[in-house]
C-alpha cells in the first residue's frame, strides 16, 4: 500500500493549519516536514513552534525531514513536539549509528536521507536499524526544483537490497514527484511519495485524490 506525505514547505504559510486539515481530508497517510537550519542547506524553513501547533489539529503521522547540521543536538525536542519519524541526512552526522540509535531510543521511527550525490553503500551497516530510507531525488533546500532520473536507480537498489537482507525499512522519494513519474516510481519501488508542489498548487484534496487513482490503480 502506498502512502503520500504531502511536504507542508509548499504551503501557503498565512493559511497553514487550514491547509493541514486538508491533508487529512484528501486522505493522505503522512505529512511530511521539511526543518532547515540554513547550514547543511542553503535554505531556512521554520522549526519547534510551528510545528507543535500544527501537531494540535490532526493525529496524522508527521515524517520529519531534517535538513540540518548534527542532527542528534536535537532528536529529544522533535519528539518532545510530536514527531513520529525522525529522518537525518547521512551527509550531516558525524556519528550515523549513534544518531540512529538515540532516535530509536527516543521512540520515534529513524530514517535516514540520501542526496542525490551518495551512495546507498553509506546504510550498509546501519540499514537493520531503519524505518525508513529517504531518497532525495532533487539537490535538498526547495520545493519545486526538476526531478533527477538517476534516483531510480537508487530506488531500485534499495529495494533490491531490502529483500536480500530482510530488512523493513520504507522507501522514500522527495523532489520533484509528479501525477506523471509517480508510477514510474512506484514499480521501481517506492512505498512513501513526498509531493509538494504537486499537492499544493491548485485544489489540495483534489491533488491527494487524482494521486490515490494513479497510485492505486496498480498495487502489487
Ligand atoms: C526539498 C524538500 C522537499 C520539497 C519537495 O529540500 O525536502 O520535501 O519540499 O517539494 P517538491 O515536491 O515541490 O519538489
Ligand atoms: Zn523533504
Amino acid at each position: 500500500m502506498y502512502k503520500l506525505s504531502p511536504s507542508i514547505l509548499s504551503a501557503d504559510f498565512s493559511r497553514l493549519g487550514e491547509q493541514v486539515l486538508q491533508l487529512k481530508e484528501g486522505g493522505a497517510a503522512y505529512v511530511h516536514i521539511d526543518v532547515m537550519d540554513g547550514m547543511f542547506v542553503p535554505n531556512l524553513s521554520f522549526g519547534f513552534p510551528v510545528i507543535e501547533s500544527i501537531r494540535g489539529l490532526t493525529d496524522q503521522v508527521f515524517d520529519v525531514h531534517l535538513m540540518i547540521e548534527e542532527p542528534i543536538r536535537y532528536v529529544q525536542d522533535f519528539k518532545k513536539i510530536g514527531a513520529d519519524i525522525l529522518t537525518v541526512h547521512a551527509e550531516a552526522c558525524k556519528h550515523l549509528h549513534r544518531t540512529i540509535l538515540a532516535v530509536r531510543e527516543a521512540g520515534m521511527k529513524a530514517g535516514v536521507a540520501l542526496n542525490p550525490a551518495t551512495p546507498v553503500s553509506v546504510l550498509e551497516h546501519v540499514a537493520e536499524l531503519l524505518d525508513l530510507v529517504l531518497v532525495m531525488s532533487v539537490n535538498p533546500g526547495y520545493g519545486g526544483q526538476k526531478f533527477i532520473n538517476q534516483s531510480k536507480k537508487k530506488i531500485r537498489s534499495l529495494k533490491k537490497m531490502r529483500k536480500e537482507h530482510n530488512y523493513r525499512y520504507e522507501i522514500e522519494v522527495d523532489g520533484g514527484v509528479s501525477f506523471e513519474n509517480a508510477v514510474m516510481l512506484q514499480e521501481a519501488g517506492v512505498d512513501v511519495f513526498v509531493a509538494g508542489t504537486q499537492v499544493f498548487k491548485g485544489d489540495i484534496v483534489a491533488n491527494i485524490k487524482k494521486f490515490d487513482e494513479i497510485l492505486s490503480a496498480k498495487q502489487e
